[in-house]
């Protein structure tokens, strides 16, 4: 969480940090600062609230926006509350340095303390505080530069971070490391400019060149120089790789649409084709996926396949346990990343681990990876960011291609991952003879048409947001389905949750009458997904029970579906496709559904209370 950003050359900073704070967001948003040196004075402008609130500030104090040097910083609060004086970039005590940090410094307080001994005083309660400190008493003991001193202090510090920190006394030079939180460096033209930032967006515009720092490194950037990286823990020079972005400015902006989440959601037709363009291959009859067929034995001598997520990525998991089972007969446990990592988990040397992530930089999922993997696992991600740290850290995988993921609520994500696992489910099946040619080549043909089948579902919209004035003001709800549509039931209770701060609780419907039941009332809105071959007359019996205790019904049914229809009291149908293949339509009005009632309420749909994009901490 949290993002960062900075520049050195020979263009105005401001607008590059302050620009670049705005594109990172989503990491966090509950303070934001900005440190501008104008060659002579480092000014520090600082304020609780969004990146707009700063703007105010800075809009005011006009001087703060000159300098050739700036670095910025837009936070989710770990240590202290959300306030001017916690908010970053942070102070050494003598004034001269100066730092931005994303990630969690765990043994703060010890080093804390031993500071206090040696006469420092604090003003915040931040452990960021306390590295820039750390970093200011290395210096002066050891008589070093800051890159050393960074370096040193780095090795004294237990916890996650990506920093970049700034030495008045050194008014060329920036200094970035990271452990555990990504950073990106963008090399400008002929190496007279650097950028910094926690992903390529706040300089996609400046150049497409970009190194990425691996956990353990740290580069000191020199303007007219150019960067060295190395190894923080021994000190061993590292090639920096350069490589060329592929992400356009389009990608980032909200293209005339209202919010980030709905043209996410409006992405979905071209999303998903993006991720089986050139995987799947009907006319051929096969998928190819090269992650998974160059490590195919690992696929099919595994005793299990254990899937391991968060949130979202969590519930495509669970759809990814219904498809794999029920197509290439694997067994499947799915688990939550933070569970899995700390509850000493049977892994053993036969075990395939799929870890699935938008932003590959979970730091649980990420954990749970270096775990399996430490026990022998081969370990297969499913993530969105290319580059990102769970890309790396797997030992193959396959991208989703969703495109940049910026809205908070996860929604194009959800759908391409279930779209990936329902390939590589496919291809198992295929392999291990559990599908028949036939069956196969019939899941081709019909997952061709989900594209244009979402891009007609998104025309539903105007019904969709009629039936959310309805239940806006609902004050809890309840979302019920079963088999493959079980896991989208706790997908759109999550989407409604976050965005609108409504509760809701998602459960499988026959759970129902085990307590749940208990809550139905006229004031209970409950959304029920009857697939016309999920269960079916399963579901239309717990809609009965719903109607009979006088719960609000709201469907999604295939359709031409009468018999819901007449119990319920709204339908949205949705087109036919094969049951394993419902997720990817279902999913579509409930994600709206929850749009439309957090625009209702008037709630910050892009960047929820309390939440940031990528979960970078424990
Ligand atoms: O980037 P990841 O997919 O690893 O993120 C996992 C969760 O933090 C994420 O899905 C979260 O639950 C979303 N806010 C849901 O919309």
């Amino acid at each position: 969480m949290c993002g960062i950003t900075g520049y050195i050359g020979y263009r105005d900073a401001y607008p590059i940090v302050i620009n670049g704070l705005k594109r990172l967001e989503y990491r966090g948003y509950d303070s934001a600062g900005i440190m501008m040196y104008d060659g002579d004075v480092m000014h520090l402008s600082k304020t609780k609230g969004k990146v707009s609130d700063l703007e105010v500030i800075t809009n005011k104090e006009e001087i703060r926006k000159e300098g050739r040097i700036g670095i910025g910083h837009t936070r989710w609060a770990t240590h202290g509350v959300p306030n001017d004086t916690n908010s970053h970039p942070h102070f050494s005590q003598s004034g001269n340095l100066v730092i931005v940090h994303n990630g969690i410094i765990e043994n703060y307080d010890t080093i804390k303390k031993e500071l206090i001994s040696r006469g420092y005083e604090f003003q915040s309660d931040t452990d960021t505080e306390v590295l820039v400190n750390l970093i200011e008493e290395v210096k002066k003991t050891e008589g070093c530069k800051l890159g050393k001193a960074v370096q040193l202090a780095l090795t004294q510090v237990i916890g996650a971070y990506a920093i970049a920190v700034f030495d008045k006394s050194k008014p060329n030079e920036l200094v970035v490391a990271r452990l555990g939180s990504p950073i990106a460096i963008g090399v400008g033209n002929e190496n007279k400019e650097f950028f910094v930032a926690s992903d390529a967006s706040p300089f996609i515009e400046y150049t497409k060149n970009a190194i990425y720092l691996e956990d353990g490194e740290l580069a000191i950037i020199k303007k007219d120089k150019g960067i060295k990286v190395r190894k923080i823990d021994n000190d061993k020079l590292v090639d920096a790789n350069i490589q060329e972005l592929q992400l356009s400015l389009e990608q980032i902006e909200k293209g005339g649409y209202d919010h980030f989440m709905l043209k996410e959601i409006y992405e979905q037709p071209k999303a998903i084709i993006d991720t089986y363009r050139g995987r799947m291959l009907p006319d051929e009859g096969i998928i190819k996926m090269a992650g998974v067929d160059d490590n195919i034995s690992k696929f099919l001598n595994a005793d299990r396949i254990i899937i391991v997520a968060c949130g979202t990525s969590w519930h495509a998991g669970l759809v990814g346990e219904y498809l794999f089972e029920d197509m290439a007969r694997i067994p499947v446990e799915v688990e939550y990343a933070s569970e899995f990592r700390y509850r000493n988990p049977i892994i053993t040397e036969k075990d395939v681990v799929i870890a699935i992530s938008q932003s590959g930089e979970t730091a649980d999922t990420l954990a749970a990876i270096k775990l399996a993997k430490s026990k022998g696992a081969f370990v297969f991600g499913v993530c969105n960011v290319v580059g990102s740290s769970i890309a790396r850290e797997t030992h193959a995988g396959a991208y989703t291609h969703a495109g940049p993921e910026i809205g908070v609520a996860s929604t194009k994500a959800f759908t391409t991952q279930i779209t990936v696992l329902s390939l590589i489910a496919l291809k198992l099946a295929k392999k291990r003879g559990t599908l028949s040619q036939t069956a196969f080549q019939q899941y081709l043909q019909t997952m061709q048409l989900i594209p244009n089948q979402v891009e007609q579902l998104l025309k539903i919209d105007k019904q969709v947001e009629e039936i959310a004035a309805v239940y806006k003001d609902a004050k809890n709800c309840l979302y019920l389905g079963r088999g493959f549509n079980f896991p989208v039931a706790l997908e759109g209770a999550l989407k409604l949750k976050e965005i609108s701060y409504i509760h809701a609780e998602g459960y499988p419907a026959a759970e129902m009458k085990h307590g749940p039941i208990a809550l139905i009332d006229e004031n209970m809105p409950v959304f029920v997904i009857a697939t016309k071959r999920g269960h079916y007359e399963k579901v239309v019996s717990n809609i009965q029970e719903i109607k009979s205790r006088s719960g609000k019904i709201i469907a999604i049914v295939t359709e031409g579906d009468e018999t819901v229809k007449e119990i319920a009291d709204h339908t949205i149908e949705i087109p036919e496709t094969e049951e394993a293949l419902t997720p990817l339509l279902t999913t579509i009005p409930l994600q709206l559904l929850s749009y439309h009632i957090a625009v209702m309420l008037g709630k910050n749909v892009d960047q929820p209370r309390n939440l940031a994009k990528s979960v970078t901490v424990e």
